[in-house]
C-alpha cells in the first residue's frame, strides 16, 4: 500500500479530483483528455479514457497470449510509475505544415507478475490535447530472449452505439469502399469475395484503421496505431452488442503466429484521436507525434512535386504495360492482344516529358518500362518474373532520364513486385543503385496479388518488415518511396522522411475499371476523415475526360471542379495529374493544376462533416500563395468561405474554379465556371457546389 501511496503522490500533478483509490492517472496539457490505469482484484490491468469529464472509453482490459508460455493477464502488481512531459516544436522537411507542436503528459507504469514466472513489462500512456496513445514494452526476462505473440488483447470499451465509417479488417488490402453504419450493425464478413480485388482475406468481424466514429453528442473518435515497426498490423474486432473493440493482429498461416520478437522491444502505439468536431481530426498531429524524430537528416534531394505519367492510359485500356501480350484489368485474366500497344515507349515517354516541362510539372512516372509484365496478374507463380533493371527493347532508360533532366523534369521509377517480395529483395540493392546512378529520387512500388510465399498477408509482421527494408534501402540510395498495396501509414514519415506517400485506399484507378459503379461521391468526403488521418495519399486526381469514352460503363462520379479541389483536400507531397496530356490541352481549368502548390507552410480546415463535405486551405511554402479546395458528396450545397486565414496586409488575386449552375456529376460533370476577383483577409465568398462537385481557389499574391 505504501508504494501505491507514493505512486499517487508521484503522479499527483496530473490527477483529476474525482480520483478513485489505487488509480494512476495522466491528463493532457490543457486537461481535456485523461487516462486512468488500475488493476482489479485479480491483478488484471485496465484503463479508461475521459474527455471533458465524460467517459469515452470505459473499463478496458489489456492482455497477451503467447506460444509456449502462459498468457500475460493476471496477478499483476505495480512496481513503479513515473510521469514525464514534453513540449517541443519540430519541423517537417515537407508536409501539410512546417512546424508541429508535440505536447503531452506521459505516465509510465511498470508491472510485474506477483506469481511465477514473474514476468515484467511496462505500459506507456500519453495524453495529448488531440487524443491519447499507449504502447507496451516487453523487458528481458530470466531465461527468455524472445517471445512469440499469438494474440494481443487490447480492448477499447465504447460507451454508445457510434455511427462508424469503416472498411473491413482485410489482412491483404485496404482498397474497399467505406461503409457507414452503427457499431451494432457493423458487418465486415459481408464484404468478403469482392470481385475487383486481386487479393482479399477478411477472417473476422473486424475493421482496418483508421476507423472514425461520431457519437450522439457530436464527439468524434478515430482509432489507429502509430509507429508500426517489426510487428503485425492491427485490425479491430467489433462486438455488435457491447460496442467493444478488441485488437486483432494480422497473422501468418505459414508461421502460425502473429509476432515474434527478441526482447526487449516496444509495440506500436494504440491511438485514439478525440475531437469535438470533425475538422479537428484533420488538424490532429497525434500520429506523427508518436513517432521518433527524423533519422535521415537532410532529405532535400527529394522535392515535393506534381507528376504526370504513363499510367491512366493503361487503366482505361488505351495501352498496355507489357510489350508482347496483355492483361485485362477487368477480369484479371490473361488475354492476348495485338502487339503495338505498349505504353512505355521512348517516343511516348518524351511526349509526357515535354508536356510536364511546359506545364510546371516536375515528375514523369513510367509504368511498364521493365521486363516481366507478360506474367503479371492472373499467374500463380509470380516469383522471379519481374526484373527491376532491364528495360523493354523499345524503352531507352538512360537516354530518357537524361532527356527529362535536360528539361528540368525527373523520371519517377516504377517497381511492381507482383507481391513477390523475396524476388524484389534479391534485386533491391541493384535496383536502388540503378536509381541512384540515374539520379532518380523517387519510386512507386506495387504489390498486386496474394503474397508469395503462401500464408503471408500484406499486413502481417513479415511484410511490415519487408516494406521497412525497402524504405531503408531507399534512404541509402536517396530514393523516396510511394508504395501501392502498402502497409498502412502510421506516421513513419517523421522518422523516415523518404516515406513520401502511399495508396492504401480505393484510389482513382477503381474509377477506370471497377465493376460496381466506381467510387461514389461520398468516398472522398469519408477518406478525408479516415484514411487521410494516417498520412499522405497517392490518390492520383486530375481526370478531365470524366466520361471515359474507352470505358462506357465507368463514367467517374465527380465534377471537373471537384477533381481540381482534390489537389488541396487530399494531402500528398507528390500529386499526379493523372489524365492523358491530350485531355489537358486547351483546357482553361488546367491552369489550376499548373499553379497549385504541393508543399505547405500551414493548413487550415475550414469546414467539414464526415461523409458529407470538407474544405481545406493551405499556404504554399515557397511562394506564400494560398490554395483552397472544397468537395461535397452526392448532395449539392452552398459553402461560405471566410478568408480570415489569409495573411494580414497582403492582397490576393483569387481565381475561383467552381461547378457551373447546371453542373452535376452524372449529367454534366465538366461544366465549370472560372472567375477572378481581389480578396484580402476578412473577405467572404459563398460558393455553390453541384451534386458530386467541388471548387478550387488559387490565391496568388499580388
Ligand atoms: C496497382 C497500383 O495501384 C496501380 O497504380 C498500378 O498501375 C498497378 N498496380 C501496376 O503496378
Ligand atoms: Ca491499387
Amino acid at each position: 500500500m505504501k508504494s501505491i501511496l507514493t505512486l499517487l503522490f508521484l503522479v499527483g500533478t496530473f490527477m483529476s479530483c474525482t480520483q478513485e483509490p489505487n488509480t494512476l492517472s495522466v491528463t493532457s496539457p490543457s486537461g481535456n483528455n485523461g487516462i486512468d490505469f488500475q488493476l482489479n482484484d485479480d491483478g488484471e490491468a485496465f484503463y479508461r479514457v475521459q474527455h471533458n469529464n465524460g467517459t469515452v472509453i470505459d473499463t478496458s482490459y489489456m492482455s497477451f497470449d503467447f506460444q509456449n508460455q502462459k498468457s500475460l493477464k493476471e496477478n499483476l502488481t505495480i512496481l513503479n510509475a513515473t510521469t514525464h512531459s514534453l513540449n517541443e516544436t519540430w519541423e517537417m522537411p515537407w508536409g501539410e505544415q512546417k512546424e508541429v507542436v508535440n505536447r503531452y503528459n506521459e505516465l509510465v507504469v511498470e508491472l510485474e507478475e506477483a506469481t511465477a514466472p514473474h514476468r515484467r513489462f511496462n505500459i506507456y500512456f500519453r495524453a495529448y490535447d488531440d487524443g491519447i496513445g499507449f504502447r507496451y514494452e516487453f523487458l528481458p526476462q530470466q531465461g527468455i530472449d524472445s517471445i512469440i505473440i499469438m494474440d494481443e488483447n487490447t480492448e477499447f470499451q465504447l460507451t454508445e452505439d457510434y455511427t462508424t465509417w469503416w472498411i473491413p479488417g482485410d489482412w491483404d488490402i485496404y482498397e474497399h469502399l467505406y461503409n457507414t453504419s452503427k457499431l451494432s450493425d457493423l458487418d465486415a464478413i459481408s464484404k468478403r469475395n469482392h470481385q475487383d480485388l486481386a487479393q482479399t482475406n477478411i477472417p473476422e468481424n473486424a475493421v482496418n484503421t483508421p476507423v472514425t466514429m461520431r457519437g450522439e453528442n457530436g464527439l468524434h473518435l478515430s482509432f489507429h496505431e502509430a509507429n508500426l515497426t517489426d510487428y503485425a498490423g492491427m485490425t479491430l474486432k467489433v462486438d455488435n452488442e457491447t460496442y467493444q473493440l478488441t485488437s486483432e493482429l494480422v497473422g501468418s498461416d505459414r508461421l502460425g503466429y502473429k509476432v515474434k520478437r527478441a526482447l526487449p522491444f516496444k509495440t506500436p502505439w494504440r491511438t485514439v484521436q478525440i475531437a469535438d468536431k470533425a475538422t479537428e481530426l484533420i488538424d490532429s498531429k497525434l500520429i506523427v507525434n508518436l513517432n521518433e524524430p527524423n533519422k535521415l537528416g537532410d532529405v532535400s534531394w527529394f522535392e515535393p512535386k506534381k507528376y504526370v505519367g504513363i499510367w491512366w492510359e493503361m487503366h482505361i485500356g488505351k495501352s498496355t504495360w507489357d510489350y508482347a501480350g496483355s492483361q485485362d484489368m477487368n477480369t484479371f485474366i490473361e488475354k492476348l492482344n495485338p502487339t503495338g500497344r505498349h505504353g512505355a515507349t521512348t517516343e511516348n515517354t518524351k511526349r509526357y516529358i515535354d508536356f510536364a516541362a511546359k506545364n510546371n510539372i516536375k515528375g514523369v512516372l513510367v509504368e511498364g518500362w521493365n521486363t516481366g509484365w507478360e506474367h503479371w496478374i492472373g499467374f500463380e507463380d509470380r516469383e522471379g518474373v519481374f526484373d527491376f533493371v532491364t528495360p523493354y527493347p523499345d524503352y531507352d532508360l538512360e537516354g530518357l532520364t537524361q532527356y527529362a533532366k535536360d528539361k528540368g523534369v525527373e523520371i519517377i521509377m516504377h517497381n511492381e513486385t507482383s507481391a513477390a517480395p523475396r524476388t524484389y529483395e534479391q534485386q533491391l540493392d541493384t535496383a536502388y543503385q540503378l536509381m541512384h546512378k540515374l539520379g532518380i529520387h523517387s519510386v512507386k512500388t506495387g504489390y498486386v496479388g496474394k503474397i508469395i510465399p503462401n500464408g503471408e498477408y500484406h499486413h502481417g509482421q513479415w511484410m511490415v518488415n519487408h516494406y521497412r527494408k525497402v524504405v531503408e534501402m531507399g534512404a541509402k540510395y536517396q530514393v523516396a518511396i510511394n508504395a501501392h498495396e502498402p502497409i498502412k501509414a502510421t506516421g513513419l514519415r517523421r522518422t523516415y522522411p523518404n516515406v513520401i506517400a502511399r495508396e492504401g485506399l480505393r484510389g482513382q484507378e477503381f474509377n477506370a475499371w471497377a465493376t460496381d459503379g466506381g467510387n461514389p461521391p461520398e468516398h472522398l468526403p469519408i477518406v478525408a476523415f479516415t484514411r487521410m488521418l494516417a498520412g499522405p495519399i497517392d490518390f492520383t486526381p486530375g481526370v478531365f475526360d470524366i466520361a471515359l469514352p474507352t470505358k462506357p460503363d465507368n463514367q467517374i462520379n465527380t465534377t471537373l471542379a471537384q477533381q481540381l479541389a482534390l489537389y488541396v483536400v487530399i494531402y500528398s507531397p507528390i500529386q499526379m495529374a493523372c489524365d492523358l496530356p491530350e485531355n489537358y490541352e486547351g483546357q482553361p481549368a488546367f491552369q489550376f493544376i499548373r499553379d497549385v502548390g504541393v508543399d505547405w507552410d500551414k493548413t487550415v480546415v475550414l469546414n467539414g462533416e464526415v461523409g458529407d463535405f470538407v474544405t481545406i486551405a493551405r499556404k504554399e511554402r515557397k511562394t506564400g500563395n494560398w490554395f483552397v479546395g472544397g468537395i461535397t458528396d452526392e448532395n449539392s450545397r452552398e459553402l461560405t468561405i471566410d478568408f480570415d486565414f489569409l495573411d494580414e496586409g497582403v492582397s490576393y488575386e483569387a481565381v475561383i474554379y467552381k461547378d457551373a449552375a447546371d453542373a452535376h456529376y452524372r449529367d454534366n460533370p465538366t461544366a465549370i465556371d472560372i472567375e477572378s476577383l481581389d480578396v484580402v483577409k476578412g473577405s467572404t465568398l459563398s460558393v455553390d457546389l453541384a451534386e458530386g462537385g467541388g471548387f478550387a481557389i488559387s490565391l496568388l499574391k499580388k
